[in-house]
């Protein structure tokens, strides 16, 4: 125990970035692994860094920081959407020594096959924003998905109603298939917009899902469900990275600001995107309090406690409780664009640029 303890005061942090990273590695977290009174080594898997500009632009520096700032060991890898490559990672993780991994899953198969190795090898598991569905992680560190897509099927109805739309066709664009978050999305949304639908207020339109979240496959989908829908009024997306993709199509057609789209993860893009009248709504997510406590638990798991969260999920899959820390989203409109400026997600100098600055200072972003 003592070892452990001044192994963690005295290792630090070592900074490794990318697939090039190579490990220094300190006494007490050597390669036996397990989680009993060990100087925390964390190794995290992220998903890609495409499907949304969040994973390398915020998840990683928060996460590098709340490590930091915990005196821990870490490393950092990302798959770049490859499942072969997520399941090298892991590999290699668990050789380096880590005693807690944490993984955002590309898909439950592949995230529950290095939940299991890792476990098999006493390691703490966190499954980081995405549940594992059947992976039985030790944790589940996320925000309350259903209430993102909430505020993702209120967004879209406020703002048809602020554009006195009747009767407007709606079209849904949907995350990946294999991401249990996209199903919350779902579930949430569905439960705003299934209602309207039956009363008569919204026509439903075509409903898609964009399998992996791939960006540039949301505009061809959406491409072809506006040719074959003239009428589309306004349409759901799950995230910013794809309602980009979705605001191209709709700029080709001169249809942009005319038919409000959604988003979600307050990125620069979206929030000019906002900002120009172009997307009605993002869903700013806190990432900082999702690293914050990911590396708080990780700390905990290290040392062997048993530590105490905010909430728990059901995995329809196992039919088993996970133990849960859930932050809260925030709906975003260009009349609060500038909280998520205050809040340090994103800076003043990358989202006013150019044009932008005037907009900037019209939403009170100073
Ligand atoms: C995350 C979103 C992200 C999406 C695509 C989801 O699991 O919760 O924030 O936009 O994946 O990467």
């Amino acid at each position: 125990m003592r070892k452990g303890i001044l192994a963690v005061a005295t290792a630090g942090a070592v900074v490794l970035g990318g697939l090039a990273a190579c490990g220094k590695s300190n006494n007490s977290a050597g390669s036996s692994g397990g989680a009993g009174g060990k100087a925390p080594f964390v190794g995290v898997i992220l998903p890609d860094s495409k499907t949304s500009a969040r994973w390398e632009g915020n998840d990683r520096p928060y996460l590098e920081k709340a490590f930091q700032a915990a005196g821990v060991k870490y490393d950092i890898e990302n798959a770049q959407g490859d499942k072969n490559a997520f399941q090298t990672l892991a590999d290699q993780l668990i050789t380096k020594g880590v005693n807690v991994l944490v993984i955002v899953n590309l898909d439950s198969g592949t995230g529950k096959a290095v939940l299991d190795k890792a476990k098999a090898q006493g390691i703490a598991t966190i499954d980081y924003d995405r549940l594992t569905l059947g992976g039985g992680a030790d944790f589940y560190v996320s925000f309350d998905n259903v209430a993102v897509g909430k505020l993702q099927g209120q967004g879209l109805v406020k703002c048809l109603t602020d554009m006195k739309a009747a009767k407007p066709k709606v079209a849904e664009l949907n995350g990946s298939p294999t991401d249990n978050n996209a199903t919350l999305f779902a579930q949430g949304y569905n439960s705003v917009l299934d209602p309207k639908y039956s009363d008569g207020t919204l026509v439903k339109g075509p409903n898609q899902a964009v399998p992996d979240w791939d960006n540039a496959q949301a505009g061809t989908i959406f491409e072809q469900m506006l040719t074959a829908n003239k009428d589309i009024k306004g349409v759901l997306v799950a995230n910013d990275g794809m309602a980009n993709s979705v605001i191209s199509v709709l700029k080709k057609n001169s249809l942009n600001g005319q038919v409000p789209v959604t988003g979600q993860d307050a990125t620069v893009q979206g929030l000019q995107h906002i900002l120009d009248g172009d997307q009605c709504v993002t869903v700013y997510k806190a990432i900082k309090k999702e690293a914050d406590a990911t590396a708080a638990l990780a700390v905990a798991l290290a040392k062997g406690q048993n530590p105490s969260v905010n909430s728990s999920v059901d995995d329809p899959t196992s039919k088993k409780k996970v133990k849960a820390e859930l932050e809260t989203p925030v709906a975003i409109y260009k009349d609060n664009v500038k909280d998520v400026v205050a809040d340090g997600y994103v800076t003043k100098a990358d989202l006013c640029t150019g044009a932008y600055a005037a907009k900037c200072t019209a939403a009170g972003i100073s």
